[in-house]
């Protein structure tokens, strides 16, 4: 008989991967800053890998979460890009990543970005597979495990895959900004 992997457990440390670019020419725009969807690109390559690490499967973006660009990224720069996967569903994994900018030359280091993707593990006909759950360890783990729930169910509600009325856990969210603002 074939194991569940949904089963098993891995630990987001488990599907950890640091990824290091430098800002070339070809990256930028026309004031020299890194451009918005050349990091896109290296942050899904970076989620894809950790999602497969914790997969062991092919895995394939299905959803992305805003993502704002708040400092520029300048040419020479090294970009440090760190994702694990912080909470698994059935098919789907919830892959949290950072990203970091370094300058050796002027030995400063800043966070640019933060971004949630999720990623679903796909058999060799491109249908969903069960993938293995997440044990968070550290308290910032913790975090990001208990919040994934809602953002899954936001990321839903928006793609019009699911009516508000299936997800209570989001509903009693709603609920209470509702109460809270009023
Ligand atoms: C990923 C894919 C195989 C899923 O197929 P599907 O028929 O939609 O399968 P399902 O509806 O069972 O969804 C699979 C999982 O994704 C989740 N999912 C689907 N859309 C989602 C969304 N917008 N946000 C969050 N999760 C989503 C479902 O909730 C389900 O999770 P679960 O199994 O953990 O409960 C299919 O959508 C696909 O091939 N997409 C293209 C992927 C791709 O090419 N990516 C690169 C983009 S350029």
């Amino acid at each position: 008989m074939v194991p569940d992997p949904s089963a098993h457990y891995k630990t987001p440390a488990d599907s950890l991967v640091i990824m290091h670019e430098i800002v070339l020419p070809n990256d930028t725009n026309i004031f020299t800053n890194l451009m918005g969807g050349r990091l896109m690109h290296w942050m899904d390559i970076c989620a894809a890998i950790s999602a497969q690490k914790h997969s062991n499967q092919p895995s394939v973006t299905v959803a992305v979460n805003n993502v704002s660009f708040e400092h520029p990224i300048r040419l020479g720069d090294t970009v440090v890009l760190e994702s694990r996967v912080v909470r698994a569903f059935k098919t789907s994994m919830e892959i949290y990543i950072e990203v970091f900018v370094e300058n050796a030359v002027n030995r400063t280091r800043f966070r640019s970005n933060e971004a949630f993707f999720t990623f679903v593990a796909i058999n060799e006909k491109g249908r969903p597979m069960p993938v293995p759950q997440v044990k968070p360890i550290t308290t910032r783990d913790k975090e990001l495990y208990d919040l994934a729930l809602l953002r899954r169910q936001l990321k839903l509600l928006a793609a019009g895959k699911k009516k508000l009325y299936e997800m209570p856990e989001l509903h009693a969210q709603f609920q209470e900004w509702m109460d809270t603002s009023a």
